[in-house]
């Protein structure tokens, strides 16, 4: 047996052993994808010629002018020259390895998407979680982050809208967080991957990139752009240091990013007001349904329902594991969701998504496979 240096990744390892299997996918965290066909026949002029007269040869390391001149206009002070451009997964994974050393101590939110704490953790940090309350739905707290804070500590990764939960946080709070990071000169890593989706628009954040001169985003196209599969992300910091690294360290692990893949990331950025409406009003439709489902199950789940994102985290309330719950749920009926377990979250709680056309059927199954196994279950 070999010996990773780093854990499995237990969400990707459970994705890996259902997403091209099951027929159900009620717990992906990305939004119904977009056919090349239906993004093209957005494009304008110019980024059609583009595309037409494309050759596919290597790319701009940091990633294409153009793109990342659109990218730019998603901030309110970032300029072109502030942006990497990576996978996404990949910007984690550069960010956590050039910024961090044996022997720092972080504070990550938690439940988190596990890399945001596990490269740290595999490099000899010091890992301290920052999880949200439930008490009206999920929500971080500023007073609970405060006593987490060391004298070692070097670095806060927060990610809102937040996954699995849906959680967000408000502009004042992402201030003062970054006021007492500046105050003790932490760095802050904010994972964006779901800017965008936040059901009342009055609720979008500033990016951190934009309010703070040592804080590092992450966005991309996976998620709120419904176009996962150019795999194109990037990262923004007003701190050129961090930069250059981050693009010296690049050069280790993809050099640069697919031709076509930037191509058509431009021209979905180009047309970024109809996707983002495309993808908020598919969410918006399934989880008035998901509503009356929680409502009629009431006995079964908790609903504690998100406030942006295709992504929630309820909990389930019978005395069953919920990671037997849903093996069975997937071999049964085919459905899948995500348990609790794959977030290393003892509790017993699971992901389910609702960005796919197909949740209500999704849905329907988990009501027969209910029906059939759980009605009359004893709650806890
Ligand atoms: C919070 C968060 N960050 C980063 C990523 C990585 O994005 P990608 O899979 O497109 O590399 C994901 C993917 O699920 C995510 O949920």
């Amino acid at each position: 047996m070999i010996k990773m240096k780093i854990k499995p990744f237990e969400l990707e390892r459970y994705f890996a052993r259902y997403e091209f299997s099951a027929p159900y996918h009620l717990s992906s965290s990305d939004c119904e994808a977009l056919s090349l066909k239906e993004l093209l026949a957005m494009a304008d002029e110019d980024t059609l010629q583009l595309w037409e007269e494309l050759k596919l040869g290597y790319t701009e390391s940091p990633g294409h002018p153009l793109l990342r001149k659109e990218i730019s206009k998603l901030y309110q002070t970032i300029e072109p020259e502030q942006i990497l451009v990576t996978v996404p997964e990949e910007g984690i994974f550069i960010a956590m390895n050039t910024l961090l050393g044996n022997g720092d101590h972080i504070i990550s939110t938690f439940p988190a998407y596990q890399s945001l704490y596990e490269i740290a953790c595999s490099m000899g940090c010091e890992i301290s979680k920052w999880t949200p309350t439930n008490d009206i739905g999920w929500h971080f707290k500023i007073d609970d982050l405060k006593p987490l804070i060391r004298r070692n500590t070097k670095l806060i990764v927060i990610n809102f809208p937040h996954n699995p939960t849906g959680a967000i946080i408000s502009e004042n709070e992402l201030q003062e967080l970054l006021m007492i990071a500046r105050e003790r000169n932490i760095i802050v890593f904010s994972d964006e991957m779901y800017r965008f989706l936040e059901y009342d628009s009055a609720h979008q954040t500033s990016s951190a990139s934009d309010l703070y001169e040592n804080a590092i985003s992450l966005f991309g196209m996976s998620k709120s752009f419904a176009l996962a599969g150019l795999r194109i992300g990037w990262l923004s910091t007003k701190n050129s240091d961090f930069l250059k690294s981050f693009a010296a360290y690049k050069d280790y692990t993809s050099i640069c990013s697919s031709a076509p893949s930037e191509i058509l990331a431009i021209i979905a950025l180009r047309v970024k007001e109809n996707i983002l409406h495309r993808n908020l009003q598919l969410i918006a439709k399934n989880l008035k349904i998901l509503d009356k489902f929680f409502a009629k199950y009431e006995d079964i789940f908790e609903w504690l329902r998100p406030q942006a994102g295709p992504i929630a985290f309820p909990k389930f309330k019978p005395q069953i594991d919920v990671a037997d719950f849903c093996l069975n749920l997937v071999e049964k009926n085919g459905v899948m969701l995500l348990p609790s377990k794959v977030y290393d979250f003892k509790a017993n709680y699971f992901r389910i998504g609702f960005a796919r056309k197909n949740m209500p059927e999704a849905l329907d199954q988990l009501e027969q496979y209910l029906q059939t196994h759980l009605r009359g279950s004893k709650r806890t």
